[in-house]
């Protein structure tokens, strides 16, 4: 099928080697997989996808997560799938909770959780312990993170419907805060062409209002000292950086940006001005994600810290 890439040539200026980008957006998405820990090894996954006629090659950068060299047979199909063994995830969705780094026995918060792929590898990376409140304002999506909780074997998860933009505080306060939000999607047209059809800068622009107001609110929840991770799957700088910016602005004593390292993961520095606007200098600390990279999906990662 034809992609209305016409949408992204407003991106021309900021995506480096814009040819290669293109020409990566053509391709398929190759499957990636983690390894459930709380049930197997690495190894011991490897061995069984084998047996399955899957094989399977190492991310570089992410420990236990797998590319898999063919989709016949399919891993979801599997009985290990079923089994809990592993979980399917794209690569660049494992971004936001391995920079996240969550703990055992944390109390972290998924702001949008549905349906739930984010939760699973923060509430395995938790080692089962602690808390994941998984929230998310869709009563029919939560159901996926149900059958997520379930098939892993996760008991660590607890699952709430309401509109993150007035999250209760009376739900107390976490030590880091997943906001991965509803966004225009630009960056997942590698597994669903039709997205770009549906983008604009008015639909950016839109979105932007509400990606602050579920930021706003995981700063609101997030305890002194702690983490936020602000994610989405476009290239858009209204829902990126310009949303990010505006935040600081609304915290300027409170927040600081951490910057990102991921060994064997290439990506390029966040913007610091786009169509006229000036931003937070220290914006170029945040990670943008570009298909042709690291032959993935589009991604967007700030990583925030609460000052004491
Ligand atoms: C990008 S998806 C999240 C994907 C999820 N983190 C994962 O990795 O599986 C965005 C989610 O935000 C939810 N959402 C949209 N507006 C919301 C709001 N006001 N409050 C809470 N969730 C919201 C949507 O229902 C959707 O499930």
């Amino acid at each position: 099928m034809e992609l209305a890439t016409e949408h992204l040539e407003r991106y021309r200026a900021i995506i480096p080697e814009w040819e290669a980008f293109l020409e990566s957006l053509q391709h398929p998405l190759p499957t990636v997989l983690w390894t459930n820990t709380l049930r197997i090894t690495p190894e011991e996954l490897v061995a069984i996808l084998r047996e399955e006629g899957i094989a399977v090659t190492p991310l570089s950068w992410y420990p236990g997560a797998f590319r898999v060299q063919s989709e016949h047979p399919s891993p979801g199909t599997t009985w290990a799938y079923f089994a809990g063994l592993f979980h399917i995830q794209e690569e660049v969705s494992l971004l936001p909770p391995y920079l996240l780094q969550p703990k055992p026995n944390e109390r972290i918060l998924d702001l949008c959780a549905a349906p739930g792929n984010k939760t699973a590898q923060i509430a395995v990376m938790m080692e089962n312990t602690g808390t994941v409140v998984a929230n998310d304002h869709n009563r029919h999506r939560v159901g996926a993170i149900r059958a997520v909780v379930d098939r892993l074997g996760l008991i660590n998860v607890s699952i709430l419907v309401s509109d993150g933009t007035s999250f209760s505080p009376r739900n107390g306060t976490f030590d880091r805060v997943l906001v991965d939000v509803p966004c225009s999607c630009e960056g997942t047209s590698r597994k669903t062409p039709t997205v770009l059809a549906q983008c604009s800068l008015h639909f950016s622009e839109r979105l932007a209002k509400r990606q602050l107001l579920l930021l706003k609110r995981a700063v609101e929840v997030c305890r002194p000292g702690g983490i936020i991770a602000y994610s989405t799957c476009t290239y858009a700088p209204e829902e990126n950086e310009m949303v990010v910016d505006q935040v600081l602005r609304l915290f300027p004593e409170q927040l600081e940006i951490l910057p990102i390292t991921i060994p064997n993961f290439t990506f390029s520095p966040g913007l610091t001005a786009w169509q006229g606007h000036e931003l937070n200098r220290n914006l170029r600390h945040t990670m943008r994600v570009y298909p042709h990279q690291n032959d993935t999906g589009g991604f967007y990662v700030a990583l925030l810290r609460k000052r004491q």
